[in-house]
């Protein structure tokens, strides 16, 4: 399914050394590393989880098994740093982490993860004299200080934390990093969360089943590909600072997505009801866009074509997962 990837290629040359991805079997990562292994850049991938299923959705079983897969657990400093260093990384996309139930469940764990292991990626970082990382912050850390339009979590108060971290980290050291605070993700290999909501009713509609988004108007749209794209490009050139952008996408309603459905499956029983979905969908990407270098920006009609044809094509590969609950 090179369609999914062909838009975010990117020159190999700008690459010099490995790219390490940790969180590699997540959504993002597994997009990142599917495009980096696409553009001929040499990617080590790395994740707690010991196989790529979410990056074989993307690249193929057979492309998927051949990455440099790495079981790296961040929490684990000297495993982080020994990977850094032995395999001359050239460049880091940090995105491992444990998302808002999960630090909700076990707030200990949540911060050894979230909070301690982006300080060992920073800390591999400066030991390697890096020029180039990059770490997955969220909207979530939006929510501090208190008071704001969002719902103040751990998971938001740890991203507050690897922010303030990497500020630290080039202020004392030098260190240079990029912190993206993604919006809401959407496409394939999207499959959890309250916010997987639009990705779950395209493939519903390619399974022909009823689905019901529980949110209507506004939304972010940040198709995966470009999530990744993002986080590659931020790390295509040397750095300098340490900075925080948000990562919006396109700000369209859920009823836009809606109709790019319609004329794809006609007749399909999908439908959106309720409040708009609780968070802004407009952050601005303006300064993002300005300060790193161009990646494409993907239209909701488009993402959501792409993201149909793509489960269509996986079904009818018998390869399409079962819809998330
Ligand atoms: N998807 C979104 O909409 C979104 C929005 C905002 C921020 N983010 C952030 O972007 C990053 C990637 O998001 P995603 O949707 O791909 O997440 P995900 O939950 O799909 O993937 C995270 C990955 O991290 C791995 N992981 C967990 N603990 C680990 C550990 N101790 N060591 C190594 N790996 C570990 C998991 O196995 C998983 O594969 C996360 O840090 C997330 O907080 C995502």
């Amino acid at each position: 399914m090179n369609f999914l990837t062909d838009p975010f290629l990117i020159s190999a040359d700008r690459f010099d050394g490995p790219v390490l991805v940790t969180g590699a079997g997540g959504c993002i990562g597994a997009w990142v590393c599917a495009i980096l292994d696409r553009s001929g850049v040499s990617v080590i991938a790395s994740d707690l989880k010991k196989s790529p299923g979410r990056a074989a959705l993307l690249m193929g079983d057979e492309a998927a098994q051949a990455l440099d897969w790495r079981a790296l657990d961040v929490t684990d400093g000297a495993s982080v740093a020994e990977l850094v260093s032995g395999k001359g990384v050239g460049a880091i996309i940090h995105l491992a982490g444990l998302q808002v139930p999960f630090c909700a469940a076990n707030p200990a764990l949540g911060a050894r993860v979230n909070v301690e292991g982006t300080i060992n990626i920073l800390q591999a970082a400066r030991d390697a004299g890096l020029k180039r990382t990059v770490f997955a912050s969220s909207v979530a850390a939006a929510a501090f200080p208190p008071g704001g339009p969002y719902a103040e979590t751990l998971y938001g108060a740890y991203k507050v934390a690897n922010e303030q971290t990497a500020f630290v980290y080039w202020q004392d050291w030098q260190v240079p990093s990029i912190g993206l605070r993604p919006n809401v993700v959407y496409g394939v290999a999207r499959d959890q969360g309250i916010s997987s909501k639009n990705t779950i009713a395209i493939q519903a509609a390619v399974l022909g089943e009823a689905y019901d988004i529980p949110f209507t108007g506004p939304y972010s749209w940040l198709y995966a590909g470009e999530a990744a794209s993002a986080f590659i490009a931020a790390v295509s050139r040397d750095g300098s600072g340490a900075h925080v952008f948000d990562l919006n996408g396109r700000c369209d309603t859920i009823e836009t997505g809606l109709a790019a459905l319609d004329d794809l499956s006609p007749g399909h029983r999908i439908t959106a009801s309720g409040a708009p979905f609780p968070f802004p969908p407009d952050l601005d990407e303006a300064p993002l866009r300005k300060h790193v270098p161009d990646y494409p920006a993907i239209s909701v009609a488009d993402g959501v074509e792409t993201t149909w044809r793509a489960f269509g094509e996986l079904k009818s590969q018998g390869r399409l997962p079962p819809l998330p609950q």
